[in-house]
């Protein structure tokens, strides 16, 4: 037994201090663009090692599939190409995640520009897992008429809880010109609970009218938070109640069509004391009316932290700011605990029109944020974010644009067209480019992980192989278990890091790691694995964490 050999050796505790290896070879971070969309990919979500799903309004897209526009699309990571995918509802402005059984779930949409496609507004559309590399043979699979919400919801949020099953949380009904006018002030879950009668949420009655796309988190004890305009809560599905906290300070507003970005900081054991992150948005009042607004208005340059705890709480937010004001931007977890603030745009708001100036064809927003910046959760307060050695790009990505961190480890940048068809020759046109933001490790010798379990148990140890390149093997090690989440409209639904104690044997080659306690702390469903080393992230390694079965599955594991 390799564990019981690993326990007598000396025993190297990781933990995620910030350790910057300055790297002096390689490329540093750096832009990649390479390959076209063929859709507006307002959605993307990582499905295998190779292929992300994209989708988009269904309009007047480049990229053709049965002698028609698509609205979805698969990219292949390896040869940076889009290939329709078929989709019969209107996926405008979905959400998505994993279940625990790794099926991906598409929800909520619109009703389409086009004949070809279906109303797609109480949506549900089933991504088996796929192991063909190119997709061959995979698809997603839709009935409207059988398989479909209760409500109909347009910019819902989703996310997958402790029982494996989808929750899925507020939205509204039909087009609206800016705010939510048409409110779906509700939760629903899929697959349905409460005999699919959806649960009423004060938290979205009192946030009206900018409260689309509430942030929204797992915590490690089952309970959910979520951030709507300024207000945020608890909610406790167990016993449905709500637990106000603190308003984010100084009126800012992070919920579409003011949208900030949102995070849940990683968790570390031995404790996983959550802490939330929010960044952007606006100050706005969001009681103006869209056509007194300007495309010129500073957003809000604020980030606002706070610890869940009852101390961390009676602290309330702590307030830092961002280098430039962000409307718009997003938040990416590395696999070493940092996060990249990246995209949007430094004045105006979200949305397709209606503000007194808008730019270009459409836009609601102007002043792009082109260069990325750093955020150290563990750095002291005022010294956490840098973009110092960042790059700059010149692509615009701003309403309609979406980033995940991949497989690879690093970043898949797509869409932006605050446009509401294929516009081009203009400034903020439809935005086909892909491109990538490469963290510097992507040019240098990596570690790398072998021989993962395909499948691994809570509150459970396990082995896998390694390899760290010689020059880092005096360097710090984490391993990083993430789901690399649902990103859309400035949120990553599910998104989530959770490190994981381990141990090296004395020969670098095996390291025994230590699962997380139990499925609260990480919802039970599809992961990836990084190992770390001296800020050198590997690739990562897909798992399934938990039972594999379909939801609503038993507690797992043990109690924290
Ligand atoms: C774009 O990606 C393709 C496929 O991976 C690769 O062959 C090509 O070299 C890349 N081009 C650039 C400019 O990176
Ligand atoms: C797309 O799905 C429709 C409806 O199921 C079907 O008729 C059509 O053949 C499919 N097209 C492709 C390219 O698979
Ligand atoms: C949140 O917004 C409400 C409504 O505009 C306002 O009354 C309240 O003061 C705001 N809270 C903070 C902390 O700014
Ligand atoms: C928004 O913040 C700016 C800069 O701090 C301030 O001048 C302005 O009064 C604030 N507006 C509102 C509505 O709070
Ligand atoms: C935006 O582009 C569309 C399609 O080309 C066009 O019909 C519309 O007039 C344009 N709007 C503005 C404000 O330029
Ligand atoms: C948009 O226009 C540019 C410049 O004319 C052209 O290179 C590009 O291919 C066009 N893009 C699309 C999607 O039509
Ligand atoms: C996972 O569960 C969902 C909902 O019951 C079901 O549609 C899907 O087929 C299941 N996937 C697998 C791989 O069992």
């Amino acid at each position: 037994m390799i564990g019981n050999i690993l326990r007598a050796l000396p025993v190297v505790v990781l933990t995620a201090h910030s350790c910057r290896a300055a790297p002096t070879e390689g490329k540093g971070w750096h832009f990649v663009q390479n390959g076209t969309t063929g859709i507006v990919a307002l959605e993307s979500i990582i499905v295998s090692d190779t292929l992300a799903v994209f989708f988009d309004r269904a309009t007047d897209n480049p990229l053709q599939i049965d002698g028609h526009p698509a609205w979805g699309a698969l990219w292949n990571l390896e040869t940076n190409t889009a290939s329709p995918l078929n989709v019969t509802t209107d996926a405008f402005c979905a959400t998505g995640s994993f279940l625990s059984n790794g099926t991906m779930v598409s929800i909520g949409g619109h009703t389409p520009a086009i004949p070809e496609a279906k109303d797609g507004r109480n949506g549900l559309r089933i991504w088996e897992p796929c192991d063909d590399p190119n997709g061959e043979g995979c698809g997603l699979f839709e009935d409207p008429e059988t398989l479909h919400m209760a409500e109909t919801r347009w910019y819902a949020t989703s996310l997958r809880m402790f029982d494996g099953s989808i929750m899925i949380i507020g939205g509204m009904h039909k087009k609206t010109s800016f705010n939510n006018d048409d409110p779906t002030n509700s939760i629903e879950f899929f697959p349905p609970k409460d005999g699919g009668v959806p649960r009423p949420l004060d938290l979205l009655e009192r946030t009206l009218p900018a409260n689309l796309y509430p942030r929204s988190f797992a915590l490690p004890d089952g309970k959910i938070f979520m951030a709507a305009a300024n207000q945020t809560i608890i909610y406790d599905f167990e016993t449905n109640t709500e637990t106000r906290l603190p308003d984010i300070p100084n009126n800012v507003r992070v919920t579409n069509p003011l949208d900030g970005t949102a995070t849940l900081l990683p968790l570390h054991p031995p404790d996983y004391i959550p802490e939330i992150l929010i960044c952007g948005g606006t100050n706005t009042s969001d009681q103006l009316p869209v056509a007194e607004l300007s495309s010129q208005t500073p957003a809000s340059d604020q980030c606002s932290r706070m610890t869940l705890t009852p101390e961390g709480i009676e602290r309330g937010w702590e307030i830092e700011r961002m280098l430039e004001p962000r409307i718009m931007p997003e938040m990416i977890l590395l696999p070493n605990g940092e996060i990249v603030i990246i995209s949007g745009a430094q004045t105006g708001y979200a949305a397709i029109s209606g503000v007194k100036d808008p730019v270009g064809n459409n836009s609601n927003a102007d002043h792009p944020a082109f260069t990325p910046s750093i955020y150290t959760p563990d750095a002291p307060l005022g010294q956490r974010i840098s973009n110092a050695g960042m790059p700059t790009t010149d692509i615009a990505r701003i309403y309609h644009s979406s980033v995940t961190l991949t497989p690879k480890g690093n970043l898949l940048l797509a869409g932006s067209s605050p446009n509401t068809v294929v516009v081009n020759g203009t400034q903020y046109p439809s935005e086909f480019r892909a491109e990538y933001l490469n963290p510097p490790y992507m040019t240098v010798e990596r570690p790398q992980l072998s021989n993962v379990p395909k499948q691994i148990a809570f509150n459970s140890e396990f082995s896998v192989d390694v390899s760290v390149p010689s020059r880092l093997t005096q360097g710090d090690l984490k391993v990083a278990l993430m789901d690399l989440g649902f990103s859309t409209h400035g949120f990553h639904s599910s998104s989530r890091l959770v490190f994981m104690d381990a141990q090296l044997s004395e020969d670098g080659k095996t390291l025994s790691i230590k699962s997380p306690p139990n499925n609260r702390v990480y919802p039970p469903g599809p992961a990836y694995i990084f190992l770390t080393v001296g800020d050198v992230s590997s690739t990562g390694v897909r798992v399934m964490v938990g039972n594999g079965a379909t939801p609503p599955v038993e507690d797992q594991g043990v109690p924290i």
